[in-house]
């Protein structure tokens, strides 16, 4: 089998303020919903349980965390957005950080994967973080997470409402499990290919 290069992924930096981010080669980030399990997809992919921290609680990732599989080459992990609790200063700063980062990373941002919740199904702030994305043109790619949750029989019609809510074909979203493991092989190449060009 080949080897999953993002197994190699070790912490690299946190920040708050998205300018004091130092230049990458190539990175890709994670964005979505508050508890969709965008830090659990990178530990997944990584194959790592400890590498971002997770929770049942939503709004457990507060910072711009940037893990590299290389030298300048990361997957960046960021706080969720449409959490309605928690520290109501802190919360507010939260969109303009992703916002920051996302807009100021030209020459590196390879990809923006954005996880949607495959049981709930897109949100609206989910359709407005895509719309966002287009009007910024922005490369996106969807996975829906927490696939797990969807019966099997459920899957063509989620799959399908989904493509057509984002506005994008079916085969342009991945349909994963974190926890099930489901789904990752795929995207573990998707994701080396954008950071390593292999
Ligand atoms: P914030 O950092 O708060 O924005 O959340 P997050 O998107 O990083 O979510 P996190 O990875 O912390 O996971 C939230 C919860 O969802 C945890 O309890 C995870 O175990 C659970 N979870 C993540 N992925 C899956 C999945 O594929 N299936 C199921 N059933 N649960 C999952
Ligand atoms: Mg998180």
């Amino acid at each position: 089998m080949a080897e999953n290069i993002l197994h190699k992924a070790t912490y690299f930096i946190t920040v708050t303020d998205p300018y004091k981010l130092p230049d990458s080669i190539a990175e890709v980030a994670f964005v979505g919903r508050s508890n969709v399990g965008k830090s659990s997809l990178l530990n997944a992919l990584c194959e790592q349980k400890k590498l971002a921290h997770t929770s049942q609680t939503p709004g457990k990732t507060r910072t711009i965390n940037a893990f590299e599989i290389s030298r300048g080459h990361w997957l960046v992990d960021l706080p969720g957005y449409g959490f309605a609790r928690g520290p109501a200063e802190e919360k507010k700063k939260w969109p303009a950080m992703i916002e920051t980062y996302l807009t100021n990373r030209p020459s590196s941002l390879r990809m923006i994967f954005v996880l949607i919740d495959a049981y709930v199904g897109p949100t609206k702030l989910d359709i407005q973080m895509c719309q966002w994305l287009t009007s910024y043109s922005l490369p996106f790619y969807i996975v829906a997470n927490k696939s797990d949750k969807v019966k099997l029989s459920q899957q063509p019609d989620r799959r399908r409402e989904i493509a057509l809510t984002l506005g994008v074909t079916e085969e342009e979203i991945s349909w994963v499990s974190s926890t099930k493991q489901y789904g990752l092989k795929e995207l573990r190449s998707h994701v080396a290919h954008l950071l390593t060009g292999i």
